[in-house]
């Protein structure tokens, strides 16, 4: 996992930026154009906007690239009470809610918003960089057989998200996943393809191993 981390303060708060995980055109800058301004040096400028304002525009980047921190005892980000799994067509799986996530080094990420690669070609797996452009990587995001099983007792809460390797992505805990066709199905423990190889997406069919995908 690479970061590039950048940090732009005011009174108020903290907005942390990871340029390594931003690939997304623009919420940001149409949420909030007076703050978020990309010909701008710096191009983020905390103070231009309350702090509220600020806060609420940082929380819809679904990728997790931006961050805050509220240094006026306002409130931190409060994860939404369902954990999502938004399948984007052509590209990335967008993870919202109360995220744990375990890199193969068993570094852990915990977070509200992610962006995880499932074309294979990323070159910041297990997050998205935007490689799916480049790579013609053409998936509808439509879930034809729900393969999440479903939930036990104990299961719900924080998600748990780790990486088989050389295949795909584990899932532990309740989820919601939202097809592009605006369908959702719920379940909990799963494997969602990222090697992009997969004849039933967004589930993991196997095709990783007869693909020789290589994630690390
Ligand atoms: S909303 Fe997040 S991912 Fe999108 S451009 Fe802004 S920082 Fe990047
Ligand atoms: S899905 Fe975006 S780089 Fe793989």
């Amino acid at each position: 996992m690479k970061r590039k981390l950048h940090t732009y303060a005011s009174d108020a708060l903290v907005v942390e930026y990871d340029a390594a995980r931003c690939i997304h055109a623009a919420e940001c800058v149409k949420g909030l154009p007076t703050v978020f301004d990309p010909n701008a040096r710096p191009w983020i400028q905390p103070s231009a906007a309350a702090a509220d304002e600020v806060a609420r525009v940082v929380e819809r980047c679904p990728t997790g690239a931006l961050q805050y921190r509220r240094t006026d005892g306002g409130a931190p980000e409060a994860a939404p009470a369902t954990n999502t799994v938004r399948l984007a067509a052509d590209g990335p799986v967008y993870l919202s809610g109360r995220i744990r996530l375990t890199l193969p080094d068993g570094d852990v990420v915990e977070d509200t918003r992610m962006a995880l690669c499932r074309c294979g070609r990323s070159n910041n797996k297990p997050f998205c960089d935007n490689a799916h452009e480049g790579a013609g990587f053409v998936d509808g995001g439509v879930v034809v057989d729900n393969q999440l099983r479903p939930a036990e007792a104990d299961e719900g809460g924080v998600v748990e998200i780790s990486l088989a390797a050389n295949g795909p992505i584990l899932i532990r805990g309740l989820v919601e996943i939202q097809a592009t066709d605006g369908t959702s199905r719920s379940g909990a423990r799963g494997a969602l393809c990222r090697c992009g190889q997969s004849a039933n997406k967004p589930f993991c069919d196997g095709a990783h191993t007869r693909a020789g995908f290589e994630a690390e």
